[in-house]
């Protein structure tokens, strides 16, 4: 009966054709046995509940001989279980390669601790489909039995990823080739290495042997115990290595290599262990040199994070690799085992370093119960690694940190509809802003009471050594209590860091000073950069927020305290005010908590003129930045004018720190290209930032780059020039002629492009109509099939020619050419590249108005069997305008042209109501934009913008 069921069930496993080969073996009998203590009928009849998923390993003993010959290897593993629930069955996580050939089960006696008798296996079934492997056994066992599991396999070494067991090869010097073999088990490619229960919450111990050749060696989770020779095969050797502690399956690795070691010179402090914990570098023999600087970099941070979790990583030694051709994207983390890229190790950088090693401890010593568990761990270990690096190497950092985070979610949440576009980054915000979190808490808590909290989490993980990702928090609160920490409203830790995790939104906290009562006002909102989404339920958002504040009188920024806790239930808060009216209040002082700060204007006034005097630099770095981007963005939002924001910027001119630089460019971007449209305040607007860059570039950052330069002044030096550029400073115009001009004397001026990137745009805006000219015959003569030279070179070029003019007539002709001539080196999404690039710039769009008026006829023909060029040029054509003259333009040609829009038409009621709101911005904010300008330029625009080309279209004293 059985028989003839399982018979069908083969054949339809065969028909469906989707398991490969090894795992045809489905539902295999087990005739030479016939002993049964319950029909298995009966245990299939059960309520599914009765069922235990599985057996509870305890341990794992895990003998694997790989070969690199043939890519193949042959494992036998015993796993010790016990019975957690009533059973029979005993379901395994087996990858469709494992080949299993053997099984045999044995179990304890019921009624003695020490007399091991065979289990029947009634049969056994590899569910490929799901890399399940399912034994069933002939008896039932209730809870608390042991049974002990041997699998012979053979699986598959792979050589196509870094994943699971893998070997690759590098070349030496000598052109000899050698291989390694490694593996990479997280998430859950154990699997792939031995049947297993492979599931994070399932540890055991692990007692690994290796067979491998007698020239190499091998590395694992834990040191080598001993090594025997292999009977009846001299070129083999067994390693075996000492068990390890309970871990998860992912944890566990190995390596076989002839990689070499070195060793620090410094050696780990003791800590708990008696013995300080081993380090070894490892690499190829040729590559050793490149890493010699790593070990002792190693022993610093360990030092230090051994300090700061008061205890050490759980082993006695850690071998750290550099793995060639190592491809997986993120270092493998394994616990006493860790591979990283050649050149991610060897980097004298500290942050990533620290990031992976902080998962020995967090990640490796106490371990996420679950992977959902996983993503606090991911953030936890990002501060703390930041924090790390912050104290070993203040440098690397930049200042930035955590700004550069911090400011992109300002920008997404501010938005209208947050992640609308990519939703895919709403799961990294979500880690970015737990880490913010941390950051907060570490600030509001204190630095010692954090360590504390976190200390708990390794201490305290109790359950297996494994942590929900809730315990964190859970642990912060354990440790204020016992600090006698009060927070307002039953808050706890937690209740507070949910609602800053999990919203799409930030709180905007308004501050407001009363001067007559000697008031002060605490107000939180939903912020929004943009116009608010069309429900509101969302506004209705509330925090709990941590308010810290520093005042003119006391500028110490080195002991922060939490004055008050603006909760929830609060909407606003009024108080005494804390200082005299005369001077100013500095609210969420080093972006403390996640929030952007308002204040009312003589506030605002008070800081502007701090800032331009000589006490500036008491305020940090960070701050100072905050302060100059919360203005800007509070009048971009249109909570105040721009004139605030614009004298918030005077204080640059005697700036140093590019990270209070660094919001002012995303500021030049924004702002910019808002009031683009609007020609005259746009030239002022510019001669504004060229009069304060200009220096900087000149003066400060040096046009010449120098050698081993610190990365910020690259990439500050590469915005300001980006921009000067731009706005046509001759030197600058100048160098990129120079250097285009080896390109046009080139004989074969299509086999390459010797001049760089960087000076293209400024040749394509400034340079004479030949030059661009030259650049639009590269496009159409560029080499189709090529292999040297790659489309996108093709692209670039093409956008460029596109976006970079700042000369209505290049336009006109690449239109010409690209949609009248019907040229045919120009492909559809050629054309669609051109047209949406002209939206980005105001000269762009508008000569593509015009033409699109001029040649209507023309241009609906052309495209009347290609609808999505048809909507695509009437939607670029008109969807840029931004002021209300732009509206008028399109309005009319809409109502002049009416019937004619054809697919196009319901594009147009939301492009006239975008350029409304458009309008609108720049009717309330240009004319401020323009008065402050002109006061405080008076004449020197001219004299300003003489460094600066002139064209004839765009003349910097128009309007
Ligand atoms: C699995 O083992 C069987 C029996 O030894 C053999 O016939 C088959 O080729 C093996 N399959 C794989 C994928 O190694
Ligand atoms: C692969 O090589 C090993 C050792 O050389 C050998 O035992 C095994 O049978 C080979 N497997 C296959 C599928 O050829
Ligand atoms: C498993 O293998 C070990 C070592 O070879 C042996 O001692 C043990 O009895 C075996 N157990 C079973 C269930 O076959
Ligand atoms: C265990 O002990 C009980 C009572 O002494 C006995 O009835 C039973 O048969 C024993 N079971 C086995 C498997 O020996």
């Amino acid at each position: 009966m059985r028989l003839v069921a399982s018979l069908i069930l083969c054949a339809a496993l065969t028909v469906s054709d989707v398991y490969p080969e090894g795992c045809s073996h489905c539902w295999l009998q087990n005739r030479s046995r016939s002993k049964r203590s319950i029909d298995f009928n009966d245990v299939l009849k059960l309520p599914a509940y009765r069922m235990p998923r599985d057996l509870k390993p305890i341990s794992y003993q895990l003998e694997i001989h790989p070969s690199t010959k043939n890519g193949t290897f042959r494992g036998r593993v015993s796993i010790l279980g016990v019975w957690p629930t009533e059973g029979s069955r005993i379901k395994l996580d087996a990858h469709e390669d494992l080949n299993i050939t053997d099984v045999t089960v044995k179990c304890l006696n019921v009624n003695t601790t020490d007399t091991w008798e065979p289990a029947d296996i009634a049969r056994r079934q590899h569910n490929c489909q799901k890399s399940e492997y399912n034994i069933d056994l002939e008896q039932w066992f209730v809870p608390g039995r042991k049974c002990q599991l041997n699998i012979t396999y053979t699986g598959n070494v792979t050589s196509s990823e870094s994943a699971g067991i893998f070997m690759n090869s590098y070349l030496d010097t000598q052109a000899q080739e050698h291989t390694f073999i490694a593996t990479h088990l997280r998430l859950n490619n154990a699997r792939r290495l031995f049947p297993c229960i492979d599931e994070p919450e399932y540890k055991a111990m692990f007692e690994l042997s290796i067979i491998r050749p007698v020239k190499m060696i091998s590395r694992s989770n834990t040191p080598l115990n001993y090594t025997v020779e292999v009977p009846n095969d001299p070129t083999l050797m067994k390693d075996v290595f000492e068990k390890t502690p309970e871990m998860s399956t992912y944890q566990l690795a190995f390596m076989i290599s002839d990689f070499e070691s070195i060793s620090p010179t410094r050696s780990v402090n003791p800590s708990e262990t008696r013995k300080p914990l081993e380090i070894k570098v490892w690499g190829r023999r040729e590559y050793l040199s490149t890493l010699s600087k790593v070990p002792n970099k190693i022993v610093t941070i360990v030092n230090y994070l051994q300090h700061y979790f008061n205890i050490s990583i759980g082993l006695s030694k850690l071998d750290i690799v550099a793995m060639p051709m190592y491809t997986a994207t993120k270092p493998s983390d394994n616990w006493g085992l860790m591979f990283f890229r050649e050149g991610e190790l060897s980097s004298p950088l500290v942050w990533n370093t620290a990031y992976e090693l902080i998962y020995q401890w967090i990640g490796q010593r106490v371990t996420p119960f679950r992977w959902s568990d996983a993503q606090v761990n991911k953030a936890l270990n990002s501060f703390l690694a930041s924090k790390t690096t912050v104290d070993i190497d203040p440098n690397e950092m930049e200042g930035k940190w955590p700004m550069t985070l911090l400011y992109s979610l300002y920008y997404e949440f501010g938005k209208t509809f947050p992640f609308s576009r990519v939703a895919g980054i709403r799961h990294e915000a979500v880690s970015a802003k737990t880490e913010l979190v941390f950051r907060m808490f570490n600030y509001t808590l204190g630095e010692e009471m954090f360590r504390k909290g976190v200390q708990r989490l390794i201490h305290e993980s109790s359950k297996n050594r494994s942590f929900y990702a809730n315990d964190i928090f859970a642990h912060l609160d354990t440790v204020r209590i016992q600090n006698n920490v009060t927070l307002p409203d039953d808050l706890t830790i937690s209740s507070i860091a949910a609602p800053w995790i999990f919203r799409d939104r930030v709180p905007l906290v308004t501050v407001t000073r009363d001067y007559e009562t000697g008031n002060i006002t605490f107000t939180q909102s939903v912020y929004l950069r943009e116009a608010a989404p069309p429900s509101n339920e969302k506004m209705s958002y509330q925090w709990d927020i941590p308010i810290v504040m520093i005042n003119q009188d006391k500028l110490n920024f080195t002991e922060l305290k939490t004055n008050f806790w603006l909760t929830k239930a609060d909407s606003h808060i009024t108080m005494k005010d804390t200082v005299d009216k005369n001077k100013f209040i500095i609210v969420n002082p080093e972006e403390i908590g996640m929030f952007p700060v308002n204040y009312d204007m003589c506030n605002w006034q008070m800081l502007s003129e701090f800032l331009q005097g000589p006490q500036r630099e008491t305020i940090p770095v960070l701050t100072r930045a905050k302060l100059l981007h919360d203005a800007w963005n509070m009048a971009y939002a249109g909570n105040f004018c721009f004139e605030v924001a614009f004298n918030m910027t005077l204080f640059l001119k005697n700036e140093t720190s590019h990270v209070v630089w660094e919001p002012f460019f995303t500021m030049i971007d924004h702002v910019g290209r808002r009031i683009q449209g609007s020609e005259g305040v746009y030239a002022k607007f510019e001669a504004y930032i060229f009069s304060l860059l200009q220096p900087l570039y000149k003066n400060q950052l040096g046009e010449i780059p120098q050698q081993n330069e610190p990365s910020w002044k690259v990439h500050m030096r590469g915005l300001a020039k980006n921009f000067l550029c731009r706005a046509g400073y001759v030197p600058c115009v100048n160098e990129a002629e120079e250097q285009y001009k080896k390109w046009m004397k080139d004989d074969e001026p299509d086999e390459g492009n010797p001049v760089a990137n960087e000076f293209i745009c400024p040749v394509f805006r400034w340079g004479t109509m030949e030059e661009w000219e030259f650049g639009l015959q590269r496009v159409i003569n560029f080499p189709q099939k090529t292999i040297e030279r790659k489309q996108s070179e093709r692209t670039y070029l093409l956008k460029t020619l596109a976006g970079c003019p700042a000369d209505k007539k290049k336009i006109e002709r690449l239109l010409n050419v690209t949609i009248l001539d019907k040229n045919s080196n120009f492909s559809d999404s050629d054309i669609h590249l051109v047209y949406s690039t002209l939206t980005g710039s105001a000269t762009g769009y508008s000569t593509l108005f015009d033409f699109l008026v001029d040649h209507w006829d023309t241009v609906k023909q052309r495209f009347e069997n290609k609808k999505h060029l048809w909507n695509g040029i009437v939607n670029s054509a008109t969807s840029s305008f931004s002021t209300q003259e732009g509206f008028d333009m399109v309005s009319e040609l809409y109502a002049s042209k009416q019937r004619e829009f054809d697919t196009a038409d319901s594009l147009m009621d939301k492009v006239l109501q975008d350029i409304d709101q458009e309008s609108k911005w720049n009717e309330r904010n240009v004319p401020v934009i323009e008065n402050w300008l002109k006061k405080h330029l008076g004449n020197k625009p001219s004299e300003l913008l003489s460094y600066a080309r002139q064209t004839t279209t765009v003349s910097p004293m128009a309007g």
